[in-house]
């Protein structure tokens, strides 16, 4: 299976641009999936929630979902990319997944970060696997890598794939990520985006690139630099995610205490 990330620098507002840009290199490469980073169609830094609502769309009937629909259809290849999403009233920060025959599905940000959290609704799909054929996928986005608990749960319902939209400004998520592969034993595919936006009163963001496809045991298979853009590919099997052994005695998800964990799911 080839996977790969498209790391872009996108202009805030400029959604149309911003999609034709991705679709015109996507369009250049033969791949099965491809992920894309979050809000990849509108840039990052809104500054209000009024700004959410102008530019988020219904996800699958909205423009860039479609664009990227017909993108998968026309390529035979499944996306998982970033956007924000409008529901009734409920604005979300979410990505879609499409593929060869359509909408597959949509996940929406649990850990909202910083502003976020004044203009976004905190997600309330839950973490979700897609089965695409080739690969169980799971998707988090961008600062769900804080929490283990967002991998481990992917984890567990079986993700041979993580895909990570990602945002990132924090300088620790590549290497954490090594660590949530490893742990897990799943392949994870990072896709950040670069530059920098400043935006109202708040403070510049500078994005930090180093995209990254890591293998289940948390090598590095291929990563891009904190300036360039463009699209990285890598063949692998991800089948191999589904031997979870450590040692010939120990396995990382059938060794688990979870009678010892309670404080995971009772602390508040
Ligand atoms: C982030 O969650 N975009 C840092």
């Amino acid at each position: 299976m080839r996977v790969g990330f498209y790391q872009s620098n996108p202009v805030f507002g400029r959604v149309g641009e911003n999609v034709e840009q991705a679709v015109q290199e996507i369009s250049r490469v033969n791949a099965d999936l491809i992920v894309l980073p979050e809000l990849f169609s509108t840039g990052y830094q809104f500054v209000s929630r009024q700004e959410v609502s102008e530019f988020a769309e219904d996800i699958p009937t909205g423009k860039t979902c479609q664009a990227m629909i017909g993108l998968a259809k026309e390529l035979g290849m499944f996306l998982v990319f970033g956007l924000p999403e409008k529901d009734d009233d409920s604005l979300y920060n979410s990505a879609a997944v499409v593929g060869p025959k359509g909408f597959i599905g949509r996940y929406r940000k649990t850990h909202l970060f910083a502003e976020e959290k004044l203009f976004f609704d905190p997600g309330n799909t839950g973490f979700r696997v897609f089965d695409i054929g080739p690969a169980i996928i799971g998707v988090m986005i961008c600062f769900d890598w804080w929490f283990p608990e967002s991998a481990r749960v992917l984890g567990l319902l079986g993700a041979d794939i993580i895909c990570h939209p990602a945002n990132l400004v924090l300088p620790h998520c590549q290497k954490a990520m090594v660590i949530r592969s490893l742990e897990n034993g799943v392949f994870t595919i990072t896709a950040n985006r670069v530059g920098t936006e400043s935006r109202g009163d708040y403070e510049a963001l500078t994005f930090t690139g180093e995209s990254q496809i890591l293998d289940n045991d948390g090598n590095v298979l291929r990563k891009l630099g904190d300036n360039d853009t463009g699209i990285v590919l890598s063949d692998i099997d991800p089948k191999q995610a589904r031997d979870k052994s450590v040692t010939t005695r120990n396995e990382r998800f059938k060794d688990r205490r979870p009678e010892f964990y309670g404080p995971l799911t009772n602390f508040s």
